[in-house]
């Protein structure tokens, strides 16, 4: 594949590039940009942080899982592209100076554009910012306080230059890798190459390549399919495409569905919701992702294309056994629709690390009381069986009952019923089933008024 992009403000042009080549591994090894450092190479400690601008605006992402035609038509900027003319520092990187804000110096890199990227956006909340960067020496303190003093500073004209110079396309759509326009056009391209490996924002695939080694041989980048990307609303309902990012949909959604975004925003790291989208987060069929078991207590539909034809169904249909799912070869995954409000919907996040950690459990309420008796409800986790799973037997024992602590007794002992959950190094499974059990119990607390976040609940 042909493409082109701007990097630190330059032009650049790369004829049949290969699929899985790392934004990364070119920075650093053709390209002689060395200021991008590779930590974990798994998306995991932001040493590769670079700043990339596109038609949402200007976003941190990690250079190790990301590959280079992804980056087709867009502006990237390295930590050498974050000064300006003539070496000229940003006030992020005068501010990491006056602050003491690095020692060895090794993610120093990644946390300079991370935080010029927030500066950019005149983002306070850095804790969020820069959940995705880590140090194991300055310690995030003086960095956080860098970042606060360089707040009030302007944002340079550098930083708002790139966008601007980008025109033109130069993507071939022939060869083993492709980057269809629009879902019309993936649709064809996919009927025709039913064996393709999707990719979308490589937050998964990206270390299929730079961990497990595989080699992919036909690839799709979906990342150019503008109606994919698309967020519809209408009175009740929202629809989000396939290839809408977390970032996203965390803002989607926090207008009337507060606990969703809540737990969006523990979701992986800035870098990660910048990249990943709902679509991959779906179509992977993880026991484990986030997204699932909120939406699936939501109520959501799943809507599947192929070539022309298209189908929808509930989406915990979807995820028929551990790495199986109901789509077909050929088939991709269009856009979930799900309500827009719902009262009293919760989900809950459970994971060893507060920031950036994979849930060890997921669950996600949705219960109606009339009466102080439940007439529905709908219950789903991850991370107890070998899919996102609606707990249909709790939901049962839960109809009918009064909507007290001892009314959910029986519910609480349905979760066995449901839940033959797993031990593994997140958590063991009776860990996992006591969890389960909590989060109703901590449900029903929350409806009654209780304080029971974790960031406010003290001994
Ligand atoms: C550091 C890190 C932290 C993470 N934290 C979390 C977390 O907190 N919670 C969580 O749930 N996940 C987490 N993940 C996992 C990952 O980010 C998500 O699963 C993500 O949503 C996948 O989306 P993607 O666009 O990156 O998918 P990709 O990697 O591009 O694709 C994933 C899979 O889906 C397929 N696919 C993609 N789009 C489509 C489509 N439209 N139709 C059909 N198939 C498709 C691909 O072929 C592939 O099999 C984390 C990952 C990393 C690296
Ligand atoms: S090298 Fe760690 S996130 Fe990329
Ligand atoms: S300054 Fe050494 S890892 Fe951050």
């Amino acid at each position: 594949m042909d493409i082109r992009f701007l990097l630190n403000g330059e032009s650049v042009e790369l004829r049949d590039v290969a699929g899985t080549v790392t934004l990364l591994d070119w920075l650093r090894e053709t390209r002689g940009l060395p200021g991008t450092k590779e930590g974990c190479n798994e998306g995991d400690c932001g040493a590769c942080t670079v700043a990339v601008t596109d038609d949402h605006g200007t976003r941190a992402l990690n250079a190790c899982i990301l590959f280079l035609p992804q980056l087709h038509g867009k502006a990237v900027r390295t930590v050498e592209g974050i000064s300006g003319p003539g070496g000229a520092l940003h006030p992020v990187q005068d501010a990491m100076i006056d602050h003491h804000g690095s020692q060895c110096g090794f993610c120093t890199p990644g946390f300079v554009v991370a935080m010029a990227v927030a500066h950019k956006a005149g983002r306070r909340d850095f804790d969020d910012a820069l959940a995705g960067n880590l140090c194991r020496c300055t310690g995030y303190a003086p960095i956080v306080r860098a970042a606060e003093a360089a707040s009030e500073a302007p944002v340079p004209d550098w930083m708002d230059e790139d966008m601007d110079a980008l025109s033109g396309t130069l993507a071939a759509e022939d060869g083993p890798v492709f980057a269809p326009e629009s879902g019309d056009a993936l649709a064809a391209l996919y009927a025709r190459h039913p064996d393709a490996t999707l990719v979308a924002g490589a937050t998964d695939v990206g270390l299929w390549v730079t961990k497990s080694l595989r080699e992919l041989e036909t690839v799709i980048f979906l990342g150019r399919c503008a109606d994919l990307q698309e967020i519809e609303e209408d009175g009740t309902r929202i629809r989000i495409g396939a290839g809408v990012t977390m970032d996203r949909v965390l803002d989607a959604v926090r207008p009337t569905l507060p606990s969703y975004a809540e737990m969006i925003r523990r979701y992986g790291s800035a870098q990660v919701r910048a990249a990943a989208t709902i679509g991959g987060n779906i179509a992977n069929g993880s026991p484990i992702g986030d997204n699932p078991p909120a939406l699936i207590a939501l109520g959501a539909e799943l809507h599947l294309r192929a070539g022309d034809n298209r189908r929808s169904m509930p989406l915990e249909e979807f995820f028929v056994e551990y790495g199986k799912q109901d789509r077909a070869q050929g088939e991709f995954v269009e856009a979930v629709s799900f309500p827009r409000e719902a009262a009293e919907f919760r989900v809950y996040k459970l994971s060893k690390r507060f920031d950036q950690d994979i849930s060890a459990v997921c669950g996600a309420f949705n219960i109606e009381v009339s009466d102080g008796r439940v007439t529905a409800a709908r219950v789903a986790f991850g991370g107890m069986a070998g899919v996102p799973k609606r707990a249909r037997r709790v939901e049962e024992a839960l109809i009918g009952a009064e909507w007290s602590e001892t009314g959910i007794e029986d519910a609480l002992d349905a979760f066995a019923e449901d839940f033959v959950p797993l031990s593994d190094m997140r958590a063991s499974a009776e860990y996992r089933l006591e969890a389960a059990r909590n989060m109703l119990r901590r449900y029903l607390a929350e409806r009654a008024g209780g304080t029971v976040s974790v960031l406010e609940v003290s001994a």
